[in-house]
């Protein structure tokens, strides 16, 4: 082997390593690792003092926040908080009985269905169940 082959061979090898060096970190960081996300069935939304008839409360649920409403007439449900339209918080409006989106004026009945506005779909109902000061809230079993 020549010496001009040589250094050739040796020159192509450390770009390779360097590349490698380069790539893989980059390619590492665009790749989304595959870890499952954790799965949340079951939450305590809130203690029952926290919202008074005619309130509500947004809360964590998993990764994703729920919304918990008090109706004036002392019912209690949960729906996802996240519009099927762009994904805003929705928020409970006690004068039209109503989930309300603000980003874009959706309006959802107290089942959850999208009933005036963008929205494409219904919001995802929870059940709720109050345990002494607790209220409650989990995914319905698939
Ligand atoms: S994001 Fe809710 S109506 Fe557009």
């Amino acid at each position: 082997m020549k010496r001009r082959d040589l250094l050739g061979w040796a020159i192509k090898a450390m770009g390779a390593t360097l590349g490698g060096f380069v790539l893989y970190p980059l390619a590492r960081y665009l790749v989304p690792p595959s870890i499952p996300e954790a799965v949340t069935r079951r939450v305590v939304a809130a203690k029952k003092g926290d919202v008074p008839p005619g309130g509500f409360k947004t809360f964590p649920f998993g990764a994703q926040p729920g919304i918990l409403v008090h109706t004036a007439d002392d019912r209690w449900l949960a729906l996802s908080a996240v519009c099927t339209h762009l994904g805003c918080t929705v928020q409970y409006k006690n004068s039209d009985r109503m989930i309300w989106c603000a980003c874009h004026n959706g309006f959802y009945d107290l089942d959850g269905r999208n009933v005036s506005g963008p929205p494409p779909r219904p919001l995802e109902r929870y059940v709720v169940h109050v345990e002494g000061e607790d209220v409650i809230v989990e995914k319905a079993k698939a």
